[in-house]
């Protein structure tokens, strides 16, 4: 392995150190290559896919073919931060040996260094049989995008005493059950502090306040190049999506004018001018 790659060990230890995990989510080659070059610590090949890079209106569609493609190219232009490859919707619900088979793929066919799986307790057996495995898995609690439908819609989790009662004791669960950190999504702040302070493993946040031990984002809603609104969580650092629109604007307006290619990305042929000057002769 690569000295530079960072492991899941060196994820753990940060819960003891105040430096902040930082992770992105990635789908392909040439955008894992540019965050290659930058000190992120984790890129998560998220289910986030299906909505982001697909198409499809939840992240519920997306298949695991689909997913080991994408793995596959983001493990090609990655090779410092940690690759985390996300078990898509109905890869890992119907037995242990569907999830820890679908898991070994992630890692054996494309690369990845560990899984991420949505759900507490509930999911906690199902983790357990992945991590007796060593297969390391980042659970994933709070607004759980597979549940959309159970869920009614995407909405804050955790508000009332009830339910943030459950969110803790799911975190409590899957730390039980091994994983090796857990996303924390968009629930009360005070709440993922109150976890981040509970458990022996990083919490990472997204939507869930700065007391976490790391955070995530879509990287395309971090760059601007998110199609639609984006929830209140997103910070955009970039408008990507305004240069693009300029770039290709400009592009068509030079071929049109014929102003593209000129001299500079034109080739002149040596053959054409030999041929002259033997049509001289
Ligand atoms: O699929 C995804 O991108 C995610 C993260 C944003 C946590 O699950």
């Amino acid at each position: 392995m690569n000295k530079n790659k960072k492991t899941v060990p060196m994820i753990m230890e940060r819960k003891h150190s105040s430096k902040k995990i930082v992770a992105l989510t990635a789908y392909d080659y040439s955008f894992a290559r540019l965050l290659d070059t930058t000190d992120l610590d984790i890129i998560l090949v998220g289910d986030s896919l299906a909505m982001v890079s697909l198409g499809h209106e939840t992240t519920l569609p997306v298949t695991m073919d689909e997913m080991i493609i994408h793995v596959r190219s983001v493990n090609r232009g990655s090779h410092n931060a940690l690759l985390v490859a996300d078990m898509p919707f109905m890869s890992y619900q119907v037995s242990d040996e569907q999830a820890i088979t679908n898991a070994g793929r992630f890692i054996q066919e494309a690369g990845a260094q560990a899984v991420k799986v949505e759900g507490g307790a509930r999911m906690a057996g199902r983790i357990k049989a992945l991590t007796d495995a060593d297969i390391p898995v980042m659970g994933h609690i709070g607004l759980t995008p597979q549940s959309v439908n159970k869920l009614g819609g995407y909405r804050v989790q955790g508000k009332n005493y009830k339910d943030a009662r459950q969110i803790k004791q799911d975190a409590r669960k899957l730390q039980e059950a091994g994983v090796f950190s857990i996303v924390l999504e968009g629930i009360p702040d005070d709440l993922a502090g109150e976890i981040t302070q509970e458990v022996r493993v990083p919490t990472i946040g997204i939507g869930a306040g700065v007391q976490c031990n790391g955070q995530i984002l879509v990287l395309h809603d971090l760059l601007g190049l998110g199609m639609d609104s984006s929830p209140k969580f997103v910070k955009q650092y970039a408008n990507l999506g305004d240069e693009v629109q300029r770039a290709v604007g400009n592009y068509i307006q030079e071929v049109r004018g014929e102003y593209f290619p000129d001299e500079e990305h034109s080739y002149k042929s040596k053959t054409h001018k030999l041929k002259s000057v033997s049509d001289a002769h």
